[in-house]
């Protein structure tokens, strides 16, 4: 993975030239130099190459450049869509595990699942007050959910996006590492903390940065290079899953759509989008650049080479995360014991937020 500074060109940031202008003129106002990270996933499907390219390896890029780095298992949100309750509890354990194993340390980050901090829930409510319908109806990620949803589209799908909100803000976070698909997500975040802020006369609530990777923020479904891979709407051929078998990663990468290119053409080329994934996907998986790789390649004799190197690069990188899940996965009671004491320290830090935040909306008792 590697180790990357705050500025690191590696990662798209919101407020880079923001930044650069406070740097400048007030100092003081800046983050400390230790951001204070968070970031969300969802206890949902089993996870996919997309999470793990997009978030999972920021996270642990993140767990030493975070003071603290914190990582919450929205099960909260899982529920804004069907599911079955005997299936959740063992999915947050299934994640929990998935976390560890690829490298998060519970004792060098926060670790939780989201339920256990009923402040997120309350600061749910509290955000709604300073978010309008409108913008909860235009999200992208509710209208496409909402259309594909058979049974009955729930409100909790609309509210999605505030959960996310307080999730964050309660934690006065600056950086969000998510997936190129956040981007919409954040950046109404970013309006609800600004909104609050001036509605209640106090800078309590910081606005973050989404950091989003340069190289793989969206990795594509391997059938349908023109599709975000994804466990709803994704096709099961072109979604590789972190704990598929080496064999099946391999099938699916070398079946994945390329193009009638003749002669066969490796280049990042948005006309070339089956292609151009593949070097992505490489490229983070043996830790080089894109271009690398294209040159790496300028002797292959076709697709063929493209697929079976890249096969083998996931394979390397994935093989590793799939044994230790297997033995992490064993010991629920550790699990939970993992998630129990993270759910403690995230409680204390978003108290504070909560009651800052409640003080100033003349919420309970005046404080004494
Ligand atoms: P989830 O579980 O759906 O996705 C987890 C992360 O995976 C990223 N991702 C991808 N990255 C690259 N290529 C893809 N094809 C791809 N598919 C998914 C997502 O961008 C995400 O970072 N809404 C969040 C969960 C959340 C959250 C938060 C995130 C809840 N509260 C607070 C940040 C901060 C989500 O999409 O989870």
């Amino acid at each position: 993975m590697g180790g990357s500074g705050r500025d690191s060109p590696r990662f798209n940031c919101a407020n880079d030239g923001l930044r650069e202008n406070l740097r400048r003129l007030v100092p003081n106002t800046l983050p400390p130099r230790m951001p204070v990270i968070f970031s969300g996933i969802q206890p949902t499907g089993t996870k996919h190459l997309g999470n793990y390219i997009g978030a999972i390896r920021q996270y642990v890029e993140g767990q030493d450049r975070g003071d603290p780095a914190i990582f919450c298992i929205v099960d909260l949100h899982a529920i804004t869509n069907p599911y079955d309750p005997a299936e959740l509890r063992r999915s947050v354990y299934d994640l929990t595990a998935l976390l560890v194993a690829s490298g998060l340390d519970p004792a060098r980050c926060v670790l939780f699942r989201q339920s256990d901090v009923k402040e997120h829930t309350e600061l749910c409510w509290l955000l709604a007050s300073v978010t309008a319908t409108g913008e909860l109806n235009r999200m992208h990620q509710f209208r496409d959910k909402s259309v594909a949803q058979r049974e009955l589209v729930s409100s909790g799908l609309l509210f999605y996006p505030v959960l996310q909100a307080a999730d964050v803000l309660a934690y006065r976070a600056h950086e969000v590492p998510v997936g190129e698909d956040q981007r919409e997500h954040l950046e109404l975040m970013r309006d609800v903390a600004r909104r609050f802020n001036s509605r209640f006369g106090e800078e309590l609530l910081v606005v973050p940065d989404h950091r989003i990777p340069v190289v793989g923020a969206r990795i594509m479904d391997l059938q349908n290079p023109d599709r975000k891979m994804s466990t709803t709407g994704g096709s099961e051929e072109g979604t590789v899953y972190v704990l598929d078998e080496p064999k099946v990663i391999e099938k699916k990468i070398k079946r994945a759509v390329t193009d009638a290119d003749d002669p066969p053409r490796i280049a990042k080329d948005p006309a070339k989008p089956g292609v151009s994934n593949l070097i992505d996907i490489m490229a983070v998986a043996r830790g080089v650049s894109p271009e690398q790789v294209v040159a790496d390649l300028a002797q292959a004799r076709g697709y063929g080479d493209l697929k079976a190197a890249t096969a083998e690069a996931v394979i390397a990188m994935l093989a590793p995360v799939k044994v230790r899940y297997e033995e992490l996965r064993a010991d629920e009671a550790a699990l939970e014991q993992i998630l129990a004491s993270g759910a403690e320290k995230a409680r204390s830090i978003a108290a504070q937020t909560l009651a800052d935040v409640r003080r100033v909306m003349a919420l309970g008792p005046p404080p004494s």
